[in-house]
């Protein structure tokens, strides 16, 4: 369990507290002390920091959660990949800087790699056993963040505790900044292209306030499926560390007794431009989407530390696009290259503490 401490990793504990087919081997965190944790459920490999390939060849799972945030889980991305490893991946950032390195790790490992993005778990399970020429798109769903409906005059001087306050979902800083953002839809366009293989035109993004369609499939036929439930990540979680299984869990059942409506919206692109950003990043391929990553995590840790406005979020990343080359890598010291190349451009637009 890559990323233990954070809230996937903390959910994903309780999942395996409930779960007697699972067992903890390994645990990894930045910087937080694992001791009260590795002792806690007997786990005998623990690390703080390094290098995480280093804990997995120790520690020989059978399923790696790669639920560490940002690009630094890259390295667990590719080795469980390369080793056929079933890899459960909450760590979007690897998938999108290292589409194609993965997706050629993936094929030589020919192991399973399961989405814990509620979204692309939803989109997994809509998927699963059709044929792909039946497919006709793929709609990606939004909760539209903290900052929906308001302008960019509105947002010109949101704070951090603003941008932190999500309204269905409590996750991480990152992410939830990338929500109110939109840079984490753009993430998950970018993500869905490299797990499902459709073209970014046949991926819509939906505006969908209650967070209840966690996604949906078009098909040729007109039939669409999509899948529902109240927002709670225990579902994709278990879903990922049990698949084929589903193991019971006791989240809510969807009460739709109760009533239900359900509201879907277009995004408002030009509020919120790092979603058409990540698109345009997509269609330009090769370093790209890394580049899209990078100088979005650099924007973002410096929102964060209260050094660059809300705004100027996208604006790093458009500018750190442009001046960016968008070459493909050929293996991942090319991409650890572009990511530090995106990163160096990124911070010359974000003012120094
Ligand atoms: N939260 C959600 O509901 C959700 C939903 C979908 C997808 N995701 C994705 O899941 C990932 C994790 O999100 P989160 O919300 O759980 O983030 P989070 O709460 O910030 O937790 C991040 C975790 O990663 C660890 N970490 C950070 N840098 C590391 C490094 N260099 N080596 C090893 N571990 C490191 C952190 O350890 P420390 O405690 O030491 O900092 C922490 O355990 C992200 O990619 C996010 O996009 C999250």
């Amino acid at each position: 369990m890559l990323g233990a401490t954070g809230s996937i990793g903390r959910q994903a504990i309780e999942v395996v507290e409930r779960t007697p087919e699972l067992e903890l081997c390994a645990l990894a965190s930045g910087s937080t002390d694992l001791a009260g944790l590795a002792s806690a459920h007997g786990v005998e490999h623990a690390q703080v920091g390094g290098d995480l390939t280093e804990l997995l060849e120790a520690a020989e799972p059978d399923v790696v959660l790669n639920a560490v945030v940002g690009f630094a889980g890259i390295g667990a991305t590719l080795w469980a990949l390369e080793r056929g490893v079933t890899l459960a991946l909450a760590n979007k950032e690897s998938l999108v800087a290292a589409g194609d390195l993965a997706l050629a790790a993936r094929e030589r490992g020919e192991g399973l790699l399961l989405p814990v993005d509620s979204e692309h778990s939803a989109l997994y399970q809509c998927l699963e056993g059709r044929a792909p020429e039946s497919v006709d798109s793929l709609v990606l769903t939004a909760s539209g963040g903290p900052f929906r409906g308001r302008t960019r005059a509105e947002l010109e001087h949101v704070t951090v505790e603003d941008a932190l306050a999500h309204p269905t979902w409590s996750m991480g800083p990152k992410i939830t900044v990338d929500s109110a953002t939109l840079a984490n839809k753009g993430l998950e366009l970018l993500e869905a292209h490299v797990l499902f293989g459709v073209p970014y035109d046949r991926i819509e993004v939906v505006v969908h306030p209650s967070s209840i369609v966690h996604s949906l499939v078009r098909f040729r036929d007109g039939a669409a499926l999509a899948h529902l439930g109240y927002p709670d990540m225990t579902v994709p979680i278990a879903f990922a560390l049990t698949y084929p299984d589903r193991a019971a869990t006791d989240v809510p059942r969807l009460d739709l007794a109760a009533g239900l409506t359900l509201e879907f919206a277009a995004p408002d692109l030009e509020t919120f431009p790092l979603l058409a950003l990540a698109r345009r990043a997509g269609e330009a391929g090769g370093t790209a989407p890394a580049v899209y990553n990078a100088a979005n995590e650099v924007a973002v840790a410096a929102f964060l530390e209260g050094r660059l406005p809300f705004l100027a979020i996208a604006e790093v990343v458009a500018e750190t696009l442009d001046a960016a080359g968008g070459a493909p890598a050929r293996d991942l010291d090319e991409l650890l290259a572009a990511d530090a190349e995106a990163r160096r451009l990124a911070g010359r637009g974000v003012p120094v503490a």
